[in-house]
């Protein structure tokens, strides 16, 4: 078993889980700064108004900023041939609406790239990765304001000039789709409804808000891939989902319609317009029935069609099931998204069921879709690590999950996906997004770091940091 000579393997992080930093040199506060840790079963909180005495996790994160040196040292030492991370928006433009940017925000990111290609690793950077500036969520209510592109635009325009020659990949947004589900309102769009402390998983939700700010993300995002192809034509610029791969719940007619239904509004509304350039024919009758009307320009659909996306990337965690009989119970935890428990897999700690098979199956259905690049951008086990007494991690369950999914990503090469790269999420450990917290660990590497504050953020391989290496080593042989 081997993957292609030039595939990228590497790892995957965002700014706000794990730089810290988050009012250092000019960095104007983000979204994910004003809310308070929590767990799997304790909400989060949005504190509009930062509260003394509370816990801000974002705050300090794993502080990367500082240590950003030796953490790209660990990530080459592994051999990664890719990092995907992503740039604080709020280290740009602090408040979002500014004109000019800010240089020292822009002098992490020289750095922090510098760094990477030292070592030969070529960086994949998200431009907004849940963390819209919360100036422009108080301001414009964030997405839902057309003005929003234009702020978006101002952010591409900086970091496509400054970066030119040094970067070729780029994603517009991370998982986008997140936004046509309630807890993606916030947390990938900054859309607050109401200015006031709440928790995370009580936001006031306004369907109609989610997709006219889709809309507006769609139609920056068209514009930032040709703005990107403007300013260096090696530029490639792509899409970026949650594939939450889902099943009918039997094989009643019925199951697989409501599962169709929920496929396309989920995993491929977004990428359609993205991919394709232009709204898919059947969301016009999920925006009837949900009394939803977007706004457009007349501009918009050549905007749209002017600014398909070079290549496609996913994130993959889990799967569910999808059905038509009201008595059954919405029991099935997962990625911001919630189904039927299938009775067929197994859970992590957090509930989201591991399937790697469904990874094969989306792969292929992407690819036969769009006939684009494919790189899976996350993908991992969310896991409580315990440190031996010798000080090693024994991650065995980490290392497992991996594997079963290295060689799903394998089987869908050979049933012809072309399939570029893999970077698993949270390589290092850091910053939960959904529920805030240190504890749900996702990396090779172990970081001092616990969800009351404490912890010297040393850094400490995991035995899947040497598993890893092998597996980059071997281009995917040795598992
Ligand atoms: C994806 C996000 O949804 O999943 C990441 O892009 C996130 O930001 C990751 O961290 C894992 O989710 P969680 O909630 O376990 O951190």
């Amino acid at each position: 078993m081997s993957f292609p000579s030039n595939f990228y393997w590497g790892g995957a992080t965002a700014a706000n889980q794990l730089e810290g930093a988050w009012n250092v040199d000019g960095k104007g506060i983000a979204c994910p700064d004003i809310c308070t840790g929590g767990s799997a079963k304790v909400s989060k909180r949005i504190t509009p108004v930062l509260e003394e005495g509370t816990f801000y996790p974002s705050h300090e994160a794993i502080d990367h900023y500082h240590r950003y040196k030796e953490d790209i040292a660990l990530f080459a030492q592994m051999g990664f041939k890719m990092y995907r991370f992503s740039i604080s928006w709020t280290r740009i433009f602090p408040n979002g609406d500014e004109s000019k940017p800010n240089e020292k925000g822009l002098q992490f990111y020289d750095h922090l790239i510098d760094e990477c290609l030292k070592y030969g690793i070529e960086p994949m950077i998200t431009i907004s990765h849940y963390e819209v500036p919360f100036g422009l969520t108080k301001k414009f209510n964030s997405w839902t304001n057309r003005q929003m592109i234009d702020f978006y635009l101002n952010y591409c325009k900086a970091i496509f000039t400054r970066y030119k020659g040094k970067v070729k990949y780029w994603l517009t947004f991370n998982e986008i789709n997140s936004a046509t589900m309630p807890a993606g309102g916030f947390l990938n769009q900054g859309i607050l409804n109401e200015i006031k402390t709440m928790d995370f998983l009580d936001q006031v939700d306004i369907p109609q808000n989610r997709f006219q700010g889709l809309h507006h993300q769609f139609v920056a995002s068209a514009l930032a891939v040709q703005m990107a192809h403007e300013i260096d034509k090696n530029y490639q610029v792509g899409c970026m989902n949650i594939m939450a791969t889902s099943y009918p719940l039997t094989c009643k007619p019925s199951d697989a319609i409501e599962n169709l239904k929920h496929n396309q509004v989920m995993n491929w509304f977004c990428s359609d317009v993205q991919c394709r350039g232009k709204y898919p024919s059947y969301i016009w009758r999920y925006f009837k029935e949900n009394n939803i009307q977007i706004q457009m320009e007349e501009s918009d659909k050549d905007i749209l069609k002017n600014g398909c996306v070079d290549f496609y990337t996913c994130s993959y965690y889990m799967s569910n099931c999808q059905t038509s009989n009201p008595d059954k119970k919405i029991n099935g935890e997962g990625n911001l998204i919630h189904g039927v428990n299938n009775p067929y897999l197994k859970a992590s700690d957090w509930g989201w069921q591991i399937d790697p098979e469904g990874l094969r199956f989306s792969l292929n259905e992407i690819y036969d879709r769009y006939q684009l690049p494919v790189f899976v951008v996350e993908n991992g086990l969310g896991a409580y690590d315990k440190v031996e007494e010798d000080g090693s991690i024994q991650d065995d369950y980490r290392i497992d999950y991996l594997r079963l999914h290295i060689e799903q990503m394998h089987e869908a090469i050979l049933d012809g996906v072309d399939l570029k790269g893999y970077t698993p999420w949270g390589c290092i450990d850091l910053v939960s997004a959904s529920t805030g917290e240190m504890r749900k660990r996702y990396g090779f590497i172990y970081v001092d770091k616990y969800d009351d504050g404490t912890g010297d953020l040393s850094r400490h391989k995991k035995k899947s940091f040497d598993w890893y290496k092998k597996v980059i080593e071997s281009n995917g042989e040795c598992l």
